[in-house]
């Protein structure tokens, strides 16, 4: 039910956001290469290019169409993604498509495809099955490749959605440059750097330092966000600013929830519907702040992300959120196994690693799951910090954190489990066979063994 209008004088302009708004943060389209609504053909070539970060210093990336992010991606629920890929860099590479559930000789891994060589072209084919916000980033030493620049974020939009706010996908996302501006390595810091996880000094939102948005007081705005850093937490603070996210990885949820901030682990997606106060405030200085994943109590100091300016130029009338965004069925557990993981540290040849159930990646066995099955995986982090876990592939539903149920039913592919924290999440495996890897999003933990597969067998 739609709360009723309030009583407020005639709107003196159509409530529209401001003119200009995104433009500092606007993210470049491909163009679509197919007539057919109901396909997105694009060609993505992924390049060495130079961009300002820093005012005045110009910086080589490496990127995905000359530019970080990456082009922002937009296909239909229903329709399909076709993606012509040219890797131009100077090493191999592939493309992943975080969060979306595509045939798994589409999923841009090692155990899937063999790497694209420098010059080299593969097309990807991507059913669209699932509205949401997702994102592409690579899976080839992808804690380097990611972090020199590589990712961009995809939106999958269902035109039977109801509306909620003027469109902002932001993608957040850190850099590691030194004093001249030039990127600092993949390995920098060696061993410590994998272990900690390398967090960069320049803060980017939509690949620019503190832009400016502009905002209607009173006009909700719908801001898509994806967490696209190695390894930093986002934990974004919009003082004044009211916040109701209404999807997380996996599209909707079922009702709209208030939330005081926006916290995404590395990987994680979300969907807020942000709305400017309608007192004169001016202009919010939106900002990041710590998490503090190793627990050690001294956070780092807040940074500015981007400035909000809030225009008041035309009364808008409040619109109440709908009530209830869709339904999500509960997965059927009467007959799903159990698989329990735990996620560790240990010490392999004399080295500090991290792993799955007791080895790291090189020496992982294989984990085996059957199309048609439902299983409850318990996840324990059993070392001192937090992993946020990604499966790929497959959805799942949070049930247990911390030994208390899950507060909502959302669909979820990567979740933040805290230090010495378990978590229970259900998945059902629909009929897309094969080997899906399961790992921490930290990318720099992946690297350091915190990464499984899971072949999962059709049914015959
Ligand atoms: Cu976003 Cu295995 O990755
Ligand atoms: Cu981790």
């Amino acid at each position: 039910m739609l709360a009723t209008a309030c009583t407020a004088a005639p709107v003196a302009s159509p409530p529209v956001p401001p003119a200009g708004w995104d433009d500092q943060v606007r993210l470049a389209q491909l163009p679509d290469l197919d007539p057919d609504p109901a396909v997105v053909e694009v060609e993505l070539t992924a390049q060495v290019a130079r961009q300002e970060l820093r005012p005045g210093v110009s910086t080589e990336l490496w990127t995905y169409q000359g530019a970080v992010p990456g082009p922002l991606l937009v296909g239909k629920k229903g329709g399909v993604l076709r993606v012509h890929f040219t890797n131009q860099l100077p090493e191999p590479t592939t493309i992943h498509w975080h969060g979306l559930r595509i045939p798994n000789a589409m999923d841009g891994t090692e155990a899937v495809q063999a790497p694209i060589p420098p010059g080299g072209t593969f097309t990807y084919e991507l059913p669209l099955l699932d509205a949401g916000t997702y994102w592409y980033h690579p899976h080839v030493r992808s804690s380097a490749q990611v972090g020199y620049g590589l990712y961009g974020m995809l939106i999958v939009e269902d035109d039977n959605e109801p509306p909620l706010g003027d469109p902002l996908p932001l993608v957040f996302s850190d850099v590691g440059l030194d004093e001249q501006g030039n990127l600092r390595p993949g390995d920098d810091n060696g061993w410590f750097g994998d272990y900690f996880g390398r967090e960069g000094n320049l803060l980017l939102i939509n690949g620019h330092v503190r832009p400016t948005v502009k905002a209607r007081a009173g006009l909700p705005q719908r801001w898509q966000l994806v967490n696209a850093a190695r390894s930093r937490y986002l934990k974004l603070i919009a003082p004044g600013v009211s916040l109701f996210q209404v999807a997380s990885d996996g599209g909707l949820l079922e009702v709209p929830r208030p939330i005081g901030m926006v916290v995404l682990a590395p990987g994680e997606r979300m969907e807020v519907v942000a709305t400017a106060p309608t007192a004169g405030v001016g202009r919010i200085p939106v900002r990041w702040e710590d998490v503090d994943r190793f627990h050690v109590g001294v956070p780092q100091a807040p940074m500015p992300l981007f400035d909000l300016e809030v225009i008041e130029d035309a009364a808008v009338e409040p619109q109440a959120l709908p009530e209830r965004l869709r339904e999500i069925p509960a997965l059927d557990l009467s007959r799903a196994l159990p698989r329990s993981i735990r996620l560790t540290e240990m010490v392999e040849d004399g080295v500090g690693v991290l792993g799955v159930n007791g080895v790291s990646a090189a020496h992982a066995e294989l984990y085996h799951a059957h199309v048609g099955t439902t299983e409850i995986w318990e996840v324990e982090n059993t070392t001192g910090y937090d992993h946020p876990f990604h499966l790929h592939g497959f959805f799942f539903q949070p049930l247990m954190m911390d030994g208390r149920p899950y507060p909502e039913r959302e669909w979820k592919d990567t979740l933040n489990i805290p230090a010495m924290t378990k978590l229970a999440f259900a998945v059902e495996y629909d009929d897309r066979p094969g080997m899906w890897m399961f790992h921490c999003h930290i990318l720099d933990h992946a690297d350091l063994g915190m990464m499984a597969m899971l072949m999962v067998a059709p049914t015959h």
